[in-house]
């Protein structure tokens, strides 16, 4: 008999999450879904459009009319939006505050979160996000709940863009929008960040990814390595 189970990961933007998801996920050899990118591309929908994030009509007819697809290429998940693959477009600063804006409406969250369990329930996922234990899959076999300061965060975050050839925005601002977004994402009356009794609470402030990962995969059952 195939042993499917699911890992949640959830935690603040820079908490170190998609680091770690990709990380158990090559341990574990099983698939990985970041459930961010989802909220990203709808973002990217409504900025493409002209549309207010926040307008609950027009984002309505968005989500009936947008065609939003995940491709999984060698294990790598693709974004793919009208037709166009938008996988790296979705990680600029200006996409991480549509995603945290759009992400608060019913009406996404209840079209992402059904395409998150549709995916998920056929093969063995590590998901990553915000809501994953609480509400997407609260009856996954593992449940963790990564912190970090919010200048730790925003100290990563800026690494990344950067990494990445992005400079648009000085620490000051990266600071700025990981607390507009931590604000935006806990407070939302629709699925809000938070941690669950069942999930581990695992503090990245002075550990790095390698001794995050191990500790992770302690709490793995043997038969599911
Ligand atoms: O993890 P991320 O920074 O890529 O996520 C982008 C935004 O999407 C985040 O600000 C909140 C939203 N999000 C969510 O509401 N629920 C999830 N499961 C994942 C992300």
């Amino acid at each position: 008999m195939s042993n499917i189970y699911q890992i949640a990961i959830d935690g603040p933007s820079g908490s170190g999450k998609s680091t770690l998801a990709k990380g158990v996920a090559k341990a574990l050899n099983i698939m990985y879904l970041d459930t961010g990118a989802m909220y990203r591309t709808c973002g990217l929908a409504a900025i493409k459009k002209g549309i207010p994030c926040k307008d609950v009509d027009k984002v309505t007819e968005l989500m009936n009319t947008m065609d939003l697809q995940i491709k999984f290429i060698d294990g790598k998940q693709h974004m793919i939006l009208d037709g166009e693959d938008c996988t790296e477009m979705i990680r600029t600063p200006e996409v991480s505050v549509a995603a945290s804006d759009i992400s608060s409406l019913t009406v996404v969250r209840t079209k992402m979160v059904d395409m998150q369990r549709e995916i998920s329930k056929a093969q063995t996922f590590v998901l990553d996000g915000r809501d994953i234990g609480s509400n997407v899959l609260p009856n996954a076999k593992y449940k963790f709940f990564l912190t970090a300061s919010a200048e730790k965060r925003a100290e990563r975050r800026l690494a990344e863009l950067n990494s990445r050839g992005d400079f648009s925005q000085n620490y000051e601002e990266v600071l700025r929008d990981i607390e507009y977004r931590d604000k935006q994402d806990s407070s939302r009356a629709n699925a809000p960040l938070v941690k669950v009794d069942d999930a581990v609470l695992i503090s990245t402030d002075d550990i790095g990814i390698d001794e995050t990962l191990n500790t992770l995969l302690s709490y793995i059952d043997k038969e599911d390595i």
